[in-house]
């Protein structure tokens, strides 16, 4: 509908407009159109009351990015409705696995850096709060959380995944447990992770948007020996990570 009335309208200014032409003059109709974006602005939520929901959202996708931006989107939609309620939250289930079952980037740790990119403007605080989030995560036992209403109601080791990527944090959890992989136990540790992390990225929120945020989190005496050397701007200058090194090197010199 709407692109017809542009096309018509465009037809009215005239000019044998062609191609690039032609999109770029529709695109400023449009434009001069739309209403103004409604603001994403983070509305504080009690940490502890989403922790079920992304728990069980988590299992209804078996999605871990997922469950976090459902609780928290969800929420806001249910108390505040637009622009909360635009967000397509079901796009959010790449984040499975690793990216798709990629084994890379846990999705919890994906879902938060989302959600700071979505109601965090300042890119040194956005960047700040995602290596927070991802140093935590790295070196914080987990699953901690536990559910209401189990989906598997079985005692969960928990482990320390040295590392925010999925491969590195499933695989030493199998190791700590006992368990295979792509297994219902395997996605009951996942899924209750979900909530840990889900009430962290809350936290976090309210907190940076009170103006309180406090950064606590460090990289590990080894590492930061390493990035003496290694890191930008230093003599070899050749890593830009901020991630425990000890976790895939040892100290080679
Ligand atoms: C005092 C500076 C310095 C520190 C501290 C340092 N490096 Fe290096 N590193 C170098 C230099 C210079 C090279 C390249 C020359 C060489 O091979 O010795 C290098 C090379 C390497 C290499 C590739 C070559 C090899 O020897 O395997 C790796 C991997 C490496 N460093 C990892 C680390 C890790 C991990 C740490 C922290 C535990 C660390 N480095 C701490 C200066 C340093
Ligand atoms: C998830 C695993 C992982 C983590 C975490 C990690 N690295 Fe690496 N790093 C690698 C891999 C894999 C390579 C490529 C190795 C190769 O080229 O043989 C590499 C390469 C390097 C090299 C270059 C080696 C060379 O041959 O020149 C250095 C130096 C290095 N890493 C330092 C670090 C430092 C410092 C940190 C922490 C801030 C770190 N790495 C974190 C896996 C990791």
């Amino acid at each position: 509908m709407k692109t017809e009335i542009t096309r018509r309208r465009m037809l009215q200014i005239g000019g044998a407009a062609v191609g690039g032409v032609i999109l770029s003059s529709a695109d400023r109709i449009v434009r001069a159109d739309a209403p103004k974006p409604a603001q994403w602005v983070w509305k504080p939520i009690k940490p502890e009351s989403i922790q079920e929901r992304a728990y069980q959202s988590a299992w209804a996708k078996i999605g871990c990015m997922y469950g976090i931006v459902e609780s928290i989107i969800g929420t806001l939609t249910d108390k505040y409705g637009a622009p909360y309620n635009t967000f397509p939250v079901a796009s959010t289930v790449y984040g499975s696995g690793g990216i798709g079952g990629v084994g890379s980037l846990c999705g919890t740790v994906n879902a938060g850096g989302l959600l700071f990119g979505i109601f965090v403007e300042k890119q040194e605080d956005l960047f700040a709060l995602c290596n927070e989030l991802s140093l935590w995560y790295e070196k914080t036992a987990m699953p901690i959380y536990k559910p209401v209403k189990p989906n598997q109601d079985i005692p969960i080791v928990t482990s320390v995944s040295g590392s925010n990527l999925c491969h590195i944090s499933c695989t030493k959890w199998s190791n700590a447990s006992g368990h295979k992989l792509m297994t219902m136990p395997h996605f009951e540790r996942c899924n209750r992770m979900v909530s840990d992390v889900a009430m962290k990225v809350v936290s976090m929120l309210n907190d940076y948007a009170a103006g309180k945020i406090k950064y606590s989190e460090t990289l590990n005496d080894f590492s930061k020996g390493c990035l003496a050397c290694h890191g930008p701007e230093k003599d070899k200058g050749n890593v830009s990570a901020n991630m425990s090194c000890d976790t895939c090197h040892e100290n080679p010199h």
